[in-house]
């Protein structure tokens, strides 16, 4: 299980900060919208300067028409990123699509559905989908599965269903992690770093219980020793 840090600070300054706080530590670094919208590719390229070694998760959760995903794809490959993510709802033409494109691509980035987020409880997940958040999500994770892609953005209570659905090798991405129980925030369905590994997370992600911290190197090496 591999530990992905949320970049999601107010100012470029300070995930470059956090970035360096981490250089010595085997992480990946998740630059969600907030981030990127503000501080684009340079950011990416400063993160990549303090350590070659360091992988990088663009979380942008496209989703548009298949043509647009595409050339989005293509686009954030082309930023050398390690890891991005569509929505499975964009559907199964828009997902093919995607990987199509990437087909070309020497070493291409691993390619994530984004199945329900884990800030839905079953009642808000309801209003939306129609449907309850377990039957609905390992339908997404299906149809990412048939198009393609790599693996998928879950909570850590659908990843083993969703393995056990498609294959063991199929990646659970599960963010929603308080790893020693800390403040949930705006998250509902969150889970520690016991029940992450538990249900097979491939890499979890953890963001306010790490930069919030008044020691987050100290809660990074923690998390890391336990997972
Ligand atoms: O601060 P916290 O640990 O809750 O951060 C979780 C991060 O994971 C945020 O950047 C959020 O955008 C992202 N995320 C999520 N749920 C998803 C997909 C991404 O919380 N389903």
């Amino acid at each position: 299980m591999k530990l992905c840090v949320a970049l999601d600070l107010p100012t470029a300054k300070k995930n470059l900060d956090l970035a360096r706080v981490l250089r010595s530590e085997d992480v990946w670094l998740k630059v969600g919208l907030r981030s990127y919208i503000r501080d684009g590719q340079p950011l990416l390229e400063e993160l990549k300067a303090i350590n070659p070694n360091f992988k990088l998760f663009l979380d942008l959760k496209v989703y548009d028409i298949p043509n647009t995903m595409a050339d989005a794809a293509e686009s954030m490959a082309g930023l050398g990123v390690d890891m991005f993510n569509v929505h499975a709802s964009s559907g199964k033409q828009a997902m093919t699509m995607v990987m199509d494109r990437l087909s070309n691509i020497q070493n291409p980035p691993i390619v994530l559905a984004v199945t329900a987020l884990t800030s839905f409880d079953e009642p808000s997940f309801n209003e939306v989908y129609g449907e309850s958040i377990e039957k609905k999500a390992s339908q997404f994770a299906n149809d990412a599965y048939e198009s393609g892609l790599n693996g998928v953005v879950c909570s850590v209570y659908e990843s083993r269903l969703i393995k056990n659905r498609t294959t063991q090798n199929f990646l659970a991405l599960t963010p929603g992690i308080r790893p020693f129980g800390e403040d949930v925030g705006d998250q509902k369905r969150v889970a520690n770093l016991i029940t992450a590994k538990e249900e097979m997370s491939d890499f979890i992600v953890v963001g306010r219980p790490i930069y919030l911290s008044d020691d987050p190197l100290g809660v990074t090496k923690k998390i890391i020793e336990n997972i």
